[in-house]
C-alpha cells in the first residue's frame, strides 16, 4: 500500500476507527509514542477500549515531574495495559554528567540539543525499531511547524511512516473527548501546564501565552527537541 493510499483511508476514518484499521493492517509493529500528554492519553483511551494490537511506549528522560511518573501508572493500572518505558543509555548519560553536569541545558542551545540526542532522540531509534507506522499525538495548531506537518507523512529521519491522528482537534475538541470519556490526564495541566516535557525544562504558562512558551522557556528558537523535524530541517538534511 501507498502513502498516498494509507493517507486517503485514514482521511475518510474517525480517531477510533482509524486506529483500529491500523491495528488490523500494521498488528503489532505498529506504534504509539506517548509523552503522557493530554493528546496522548486521548489516543491510548482508544486504543486500551478496543483491545488493539498497537504497542505503547514512553520515552522515560529519567527527568521527568512526578505527576507525569503518577499519570503513567494510573494509566497502567485504569486500563490494564502495558506502556513500555525506554530510557537513555546509561554510558552515554554518565559521561555527560560528568563532563557539563546535570543542568548544562540551560547554558546553549547546543547543550539542551545534546541533552535531547542522548535521553529522547537515541532511545526513540530503538523504540521504533521494527515500527511501520509511527502515532504521535501531534496538533498542527500546536505552532507553526506542526501546522505544516499531514495526518499520514513519511519520517525521513526515523523512516518510518508517521500518522497523526488528532492533527486537525482543537484544544476544545481534546478537552471534550477527555470529559466525555473520563480519560485521566495529568494533574499539572490544571496548573497551567499546557505542554509538559521534562520538569527543567518546562513552566507553567500565563493565560493567553502561546502553549509552547513553557517549553524551553529561556530560548528564542524554535520549541522542538528534534523527535519532530521541521520541514526545513529534513529539506536541507
Ligand atoms: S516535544 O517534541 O515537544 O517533546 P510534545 O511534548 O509536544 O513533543 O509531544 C508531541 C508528541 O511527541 C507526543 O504526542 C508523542 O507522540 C511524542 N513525544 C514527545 N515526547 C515524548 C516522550 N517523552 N515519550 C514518548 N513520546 C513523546
Ligand atoms: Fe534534557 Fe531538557 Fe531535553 Fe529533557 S527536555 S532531554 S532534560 S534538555
Amino acid at each position: 500500500m501507498t502513502l498516498d493510499e494509507i493517507r486517503s483511508k485514514l482521511s475518510t476514518l474517525s480517531l477510533p476507527e482509524g486506529l483500529a484499521w491500523v491495528s488490523h493492517e500494521f498488528g503489532d509493529s505498529a506504534k504509539l509514542s506517548s509523552a503522557l500528554g493530554i493528546e496522548d492519553q486521548v489516543i491510548t483511551h482508544f486504543i486500551a477500549r478496543q483491545n488493539l494490537s498497537i504497542e505503547i511506549f514512553t520515552l522515560d528522560t529519567g527527568r521527568l515531574f512526578q505527576e507525569s511518573y503518577d499519570l503513567l501508572d494510573l494509566t497502567r493500572s485504569k486500563y490494564k495495559i502495558a506502556i513500555k518505558s525506554y530510557f537513555p543509555d546509561y554510558k552515554q548519560v554518565e559521561q555527560l554528567l560528568a563532563e557539563k553536569g546535570p543542568n548544562s541545558f540551560y547554558s546553549s542551545v547546543e547543550n539542551r540539543k545534546e541533552c535531547c540526542s542522548i535521553r529522547k532522540i537515541e532511545p526513540l531509534k530503538r523504540a521504533l525499531e521494527g515500527c511501520s507506522i509511527w502515532i504521535t499525538g501531534i496538533r498542527a495548531e500546536q505552532s507553526a511547524n506542526r501546522g505544516q506537518m499531514e495526518l499520514v507523512e513519511w519520517d525521513d529521519q526515523q523512516k518510518v511512516i508517521k500518522y497523526n491522528p488528532l492533527l486537525n482537534w482543537s484544544e476544545q475538541d481534546v478537552l471534550k473527548c477527555v470529559e466525555e470519556n473520563k480519560i485521566p490526564v495529568n494533574t499539572l495541566h490544571k496548573k497551567g501546564f499546557p505542554s509538559i516535557g521534562c520538569a527543567p525544562c518546562t513552566r507553567a504558562v500565563a493565560v493567553g501565552e502561546d502553549p509552547r512558551a513553557g517549553r524551553w522557556y529561556w530560548e528564542a528558537s524554535s520549541k522542538e527537541c528534534g523527535l519532530h523535524k521541521t520541514k526545513e530541517e529534513v529539506k536541507f538534511k
